[in-house]
């Protein structure tokens, strides 16, 4: 994040630089506003600092110029006393917010971790949309079809595993089709009974059936120009199937009790993660619409079969948590990965985001070393979690047949001991933090931690 400050009191600049510093922000101050509007340009911050009266400009006219720009900072301005009237024009013409002299540092804090979180927001969301990982031969080779499928308007169909990226791939080949800048519309024909598909395909008119109390746009005319993504085609009624061959075919619609029809333009990619050959053997597929579907066809592997793409897909996927979670630093040992690498994800690659972004939630900024990877990773190694009761429970028998004194106390000590060292291994050695998790005060921690021998192991 990069701020710029302007401001002609140099203690003012100072003040605010060092906050900023402080939160790990970029910062560069100014004591002149002349040049403040191209300097803001050239210099493209996320956040500008403005002094309401500066020496030699005015606040608000800089202000008004900004908000001109295509890719506006954020703008707070900084004011003195006696200048609410400039205040509320400042907060009218759409600075964020203003900061009274003189500073309050908490406040000048809040207004920056508050527009963290917006920005964060925003590059989430973008980076999930385009980032995709693939270097594996066999990803290449997807890629190479996504090229080609973008140049045509021939239907795709996307068959692989449940989780093997089916629908970024749909994507892909949108966003790299002429089509790009008209709408992409996704459909999963699983999730819609299959009475009211051709409602949702088509549209309706109003009085077509009981509850179409209003017409509808189906979602071909709302994809018309763009893509329509039907995702787990072999979901669709045998009878779905006729009538969506025949919209393929005819390329217009007819919505359901209409008398009108409409002619389309629109690109089919159709996805599934079963054998639709075999449902076509069965009769549960019609063969004419497999053909018609499958003019490009793409199979994404599973992740099993392409594990070189493993480690660049945990990068991604730490990077997207890192954000979502507002950490600055996070990451799997060299250990870790390698163990991950080894495991087969029944999954796919969802099954892998799920996995990383559980452990950043969990642990933060903490190195993920293979201890903490989950059991299905680790095999096995810790089935003993499933079963902990028994495993104490026999624990108390053994020492009961050994004769042992104080059973009581010796297994509770375990427990207690156990319990403690985990919570401070995940607070990394931090007492008061322990404290909160397990509900017993500080000074009990202490006590325990030289009573029992607990070993804190900081990182
Ligand atoms: N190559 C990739 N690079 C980056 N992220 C990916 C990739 N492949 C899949 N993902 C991510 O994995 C998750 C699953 O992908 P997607 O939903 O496309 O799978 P799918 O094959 O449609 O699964 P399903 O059959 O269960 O619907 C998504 O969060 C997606 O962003
Ligand atoms: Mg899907």
């Amino acid at each position: 994040m990069k701020a710029l400050i302007f401001d002609d009191e140099r203690t003012i600049r100072n003040v605010l630089k060092k906050v900023l510093i402080k939160e790990d922000i970029d910062v560069k101050s100014y004591e002149s506003g002349k040049d403040a509007p191209e300097i803001i340009q050239e210099e493209n911050p996320d956040v500008v600092f403005l002094d309401i009266s500066l020496g030699d400009a005015d606040g608000l006219d800089i202000l008004k110029k900004i908000i001109t720009f295509e890719n506006k900072p954020y703008v707070i301005m900084i004011s003195g006393h006696n200048e609410y009237n400039y205040l509320i024009e400042a907060m009218k013409l759409g600075a964020y917010d203003y900061i009274p002299k003189p500073f309050d540092i908490n406040r000048i804090r809040k207004v920056i971790n508050d527009i963290k979180k917006i920005l964060n927001i925003e590059t989430v969301t973008e980076t999930s949309e385009i980032d995709i990982i693939g270097k594996s031969p066999a990803m290449e080779e997807v890629f190479k079809v996504v090229g080609r499928a973008g140049a045509s308007d021939e239907p795709v169909l996307i068959t692989g595993e449940s989780g093997t990226g089916k629908e970024v791939i749909a994507k892909l080949i949108h966003k790299y089709s002429n089509r790009a800048d008209n709408p992409f519309i996704a459909i999963n024909c699983a999730a819609i009974p299959s009475g009211l598909i051709e409602a949702e395909l088509f549209g309706y008119e109003k009085g077509a059936f009981t509850g179409a109390d209003r017409s509808k746009k189906g979602k071909f005319l709302l994809a018309d120009g763009g893509t329509i993504f039907l995702d787990e085609i072999s979901e669709m009624s045998l009878e779905a199937q006729g009538k969506l061959l025949r919209v393929l075919q005819e390329m217009e619609v007819t919505p359901v009790g209409s008398s009108k029809t409409y002619s389309i333009d629109v690109r089919v990619v159709s996805a599934t993660n079963k054998d639709l050959i075999k449902l076509v053997a069965e009769g549960k597929f019609r063969e004419d619409l497999f053909y018609r579907l499958s003019v490009i066809e793409i199979h994404l592997p599973p992740l099993r079969e392409r594990k070189e793409d493993i480690p660049d897909l945990i990068e991604l996927f730490l990077k997207q948590a890192i954000k979502k979670y507002g950490l600055k630093k996070g990451g799997f040992t060299k250990e870790a990965i390698e163990l991950m690498m080894r495991y087969d994800y029944p999954g796919n690659v969802r099954e892998l985001k799920n996995i990383v972004n559980k452990l950043i939630a969990l642990y933060r900024e903490r190195p993920i070393t293979p201890e903490l990877l989950p059991p299905k990773i680790t095999g096995g190694s810790s089935s003993v979690k499933h079963n902990w009761k028994d495993s104490f429970v026999a624990e108390t028998r053994e020492m009961i047949l050994k004769n042992k004194k104080n059973i009581y106390t010796k297994m509770i000590e375990e427990a207690e001991k156990l319990v403690i060292e985990e919570v401070l291994k995940y607070t990394n050695g931090n007492i008061s933090e322990a404290a909160k998790y397990l509900g017993i005060h500080r000074n009990t921690i202490h006590r325990k931690i030289e009573d029992l021998n607990i070993a804190i192991n900081k990182l």
